[in-house]
């Protein structure tokens, strides 16, 4: 099945707070874009990988996509001003081809080969699938005035993570769907759940971190040492 992956890319990671966006900081030597994309190269279900960057990045992202040898990558396309923006954009130069699509973002390198092949089978069978892990913690919901509203209750509780994979024509359809109302959310699946679609969770696992803050970055060369796929 021709499959696309979507990286959004084109943020500009403030909270990092670094002097160049953070997908292009080093881990173990290596920008922590190249891991993600190495992730995709590596899988032989992934056909085709589809960049979205800001336009000033594109030289230098060009020049790592020849160097790693990452030959599935396509030419990089221009990212918007919110992430949605950016996959949006990718997602209308995602081959014509494509049956299924994931979305994964460019800051999270430890996805795992086994959960990406478990997230693609589950899209094919149920139109949609979410990598997520279970929460932890107890979750509260806080007032404006930080007191408690209401306790979640935990059993039910996941938290969303990438990748995400979709038929293409579903996402497609949400994305109109989300820019003909106007509808912002800060992940895929909630446009997808949007048209009435209910994708399926996929457990994942805690180490595929989204790398944020200067702290996630300490944390993720400790996961890099013990990573294998
Ligand atoms: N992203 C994007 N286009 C944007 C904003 C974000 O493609 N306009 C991408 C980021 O590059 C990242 C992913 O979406 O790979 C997840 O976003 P996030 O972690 O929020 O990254 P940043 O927006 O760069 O960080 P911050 O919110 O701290 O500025
Ligand atoms: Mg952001």
């Amino acid at each position: 099945m021709f499959t696309s992956v979507i990286i959004p890319a084109a943020g500009f990671g403030e909270r990092m707070g670094a002097p160049v966006s953070k997908q292009f900081l080093s881990l173990r030597g290596k920008p922590i874009i190249i891991h993600t994309l190495e992730r995709f190269q590596q899988c032989s279900e992934i056909t085709e990988i589809v960049i979205a960057a800001q336009r000033s990045a594109f030289q230098q992202i060009e020049f790592l996509v020849r160097e790693f040898h990452l030959t599935k990558v396509r030419p990089i396309v221009e990212g918007g001003k919110r992430r949605q923006h950016s996959v949006a954009n990718a997602l209308s130069f995602v081959d014509a081809r494509a049956e299924l699509v994931a979305v994964h973002d460019a800051v999270r390198p430890f996805i795992h080969r086994k959960i990406l092949l478990t997230a693609i089978e589950k899209a094919a069978e149920y139109s949609a699938s979410v990598v997520a892990v279970r929460a932890k913690d107890t979750l509260k919901i806080g007032d404006e005035n930080s007191f408690i509203e209401s306790t979640l209750n935990r059993s039910s509780v996941w938290i969303a993570q990438t990748p995400q994979v979709f038929k293409k024509e579903i996402l497609v359809r949400a994305y109109e769907h989300a820019k003909n109302n106007s509808i912002e959310a800060t992940d895929d699946a909630s446009l997808v759940e949007q048209i009435g679609i209910q994708p399926v969770l996929v457990e994942g696992s805690y180490d595929n971190i989204k790398i944020t803050t200067p702290d996630d970055l300490e944390f993720a060369e400790v996961l890099a040492h013990r990573f294998e796929g």
